[in-house]
Formats: structure tokens, sequence, C-alpha cells
């Protein structure tokens, strides 16, 4: 039996080396998600992340609920007033092998809801670049923008903190931004972002323009960023992904892997505000 998997899942690692990987993963999201002006900081028994700059979820999160039973459940209370103090109208938690496995009931006891079922991945197969990316520049952030927004669904201010933060992440080692540009029209066919810290790198964001879509840019957008993180030292690369859906079908076509599964709870905060 391979030491390295579940004995009832063989596709996925045993609970302790995920609770590990998934320990490295999360710092270096959290890590990303502080660039530049974001927050890191302990709440209760989590670790809690919130960048005013950075409009998506993954760059305003709670993840690491590891305690006792009182204590987290305790601490999604805390959470609450955190957010919303914070301005934000939703408080986000990322449960992953590093959350206790009793969350579902807390979190429903607490009046959390399941919003998403994710799984992370890893890069195990590398696949050939073509040379279609480049490295994104200043003049292409609001084309990124606009594609991540419409993607996203964003809100005019939403767009306009991300430009904010896509520019402070340009001038940012560790991030590492690409595009392809459409052959038919001035403008960019597709976006992908990756991070890397301490030797681990993640791919953090895809999207191709959806007239674009299956012509191989979103492959060749990822390949690039992989290959881009490990020049910089990434010794492994994570991604996640929605479980079941595309998302995670192109993710394998891309050489990963799926290592563990996340779930997403949220708490609606409005009436707090
Ligand atoms: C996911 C996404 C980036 C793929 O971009 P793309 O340019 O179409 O990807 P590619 O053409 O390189 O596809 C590579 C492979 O992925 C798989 N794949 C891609 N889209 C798929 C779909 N809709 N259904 C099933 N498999 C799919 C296929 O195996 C495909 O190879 P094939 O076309 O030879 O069958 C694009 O659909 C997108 O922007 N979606 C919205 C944002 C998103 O979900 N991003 C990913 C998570 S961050």
């Amino acid at each position: 039996m391979d030491p390295l998997h579940d004995p009832d899942d063989e596709a996925l690692l045993d609970p302790r080396q995920a609770r590990d990987l998934a320990g490295l993963v999360e710092t270096a999201r959290l890590a990303s998600a502080v660039v530049r002006y974001g927050l890191r900081t302990e709440v209760g028994a989590a670790t809690v992340v919130l960048n005013q700059d950075n409009p998506l979820p993954a760059a305003n999160h709670a993840c690491a609920l590891w305690g006792t039973l009182a204590e987290v459940a305790g601490t999604l209370l805390q959470l609450e007033q955190v957010f919303a103090e914070a301005g934000r109208s939703e408080a986000v938690v990322f449960a992953s092998p590093t959350t206790v496995a009793e969350i579902e009931g807390i979190a429903d006891d607490a009046g959390w809801r399941a919003v998403e079922e994710l799984v992370a991945l890893l890069h195990r197969t590398r696949q050939d670049v073509r040379g279609w990316a480049r490295p994104a520049e200043d003049r292409d952030l609001p084309g990124i923008v606009d594609l991540i927004a419409d993607d996203a669904g964003l809100s005019d201010e939403g767009e306009r903190r991300l430009l904010r933060n896509l520019g402070h992440r340009i001038d940012e080692p560790r991030s590492v931004l690409r595009v392809v540009d459409d052959q038919d029209a001035d403008r960019i066919a597709g976006f992908a972002q990756g991070f890397v810290e301490r030797g681990v790198g993640l791919v953090e964001q895809v999207v191709v323009r959806p007239g674009r879509r299956r012509r191989g840019i979103g492959g060749e957008l990822v390949a690039d960023v992989v290959d881009e993180l490990r020049e910089r030292g990434a010794l492994l690369v994570a991604a996640h992904s929605e479980e079941g859906g595309t998302a995670e079908r192109f993710a394998e076509a891309c050489g990963f892997e799926v290592v563990y599964g996340v779930t997403a709870y949220a708490r609606r905060i409005d009436d707090l505000l």
C-alpha cells in the first residue's frame, strides 16, 4: 500500500500527509492574499487574512480552525464580528485537513452554510509550453480586470479594488502574471496568475475569454505559470478548483491531481453591519 495515500480512497493523501501539505499550501495562500496592504492575524483558533484591495474571497478568508469544539464554535462567532468590522458582507472559512473534522456540525449549529465543495490539486505532470504567453504589463491590467470581473460578477467598486491589487502584484517578485494575446483583436484572450512562497507555488487563477475557450489557451497559460513558479524556486505547485466540474477536469488536463478536499463555509453578516 502506498503510505502517502488514504486506504479508504486511494486517490487522496493519508490524513497526516494531507494536513502537512494543506498547512504549507495555506501558508502560501495567506502570504499571497496579504499583497500588498492585507492583514494576516490569528482570531481564536483560526488564521485570518483580510485585504481591502482585493475583493475576491481568496483574499478575505479564515482557515486552519484547530482546537476543541468549544474553541472552534467560539471562533466562528468571533469571525462574524471581525469580517463585519472589516466591511465584508460575508465571512468565509475554508475548511481543509488543517481544520477540525467536526467543522460541518459546528458550522451548521452556528448558522454557517457550506457554499462550495473544492479540491486541492498538486501538479504532477509537466506540459510543454508553446510560447503563446507573455508577462502581463501595466497596460494589460484593465483588460485583465474585465475578464475576472465578468467571470466573478464583481461590482464597479470591486473592479476598482482589483485593479489596485493587480497593480501591486505586477511589481511583486513572488507573483507571476501571464497573458495570451487575442489573435483577432487588440485585447487579451486569457490571463493566469500564480504566487510562490518558500518553495510552495500556487496557480491561483486562470480565465479565458468565453469565445476563445477550448483552443489550448488555458492549458498554455497554466503550463507557463507552472514553469515560471518552478524557475522561481517552487518545489511543489498546488491549485484549487471546484470539485467535479469543468475547472477540475481542466486542472487534471493540465497535469494536476486531486490531493484533498476543501469546503468553503460562509455566513452572511449584513445584519451586523
Ligand atoms: C477553465 C478555463 C480556464 C479553460 O480554458 P481553455 O482555454 O478552454 O482550456 P484549454 O483549451 O487549454 O483546455 C485544456 C483541456 O482542459 C479540459 N477542459 C477545458 N474546458 C473544459 C470543459 N468545458 N469541459 C470539459 N473539459 C474541459 C479539456 O481536457 C481540454 O482539452 P481538450 O479541449 O483537448 O479536450 C476556461 O474554461 C475558463 O476561463 N473558465 C472560467 C474560469 C475558471 O473556471 N477557471 C478555472 C479555475 S480558476
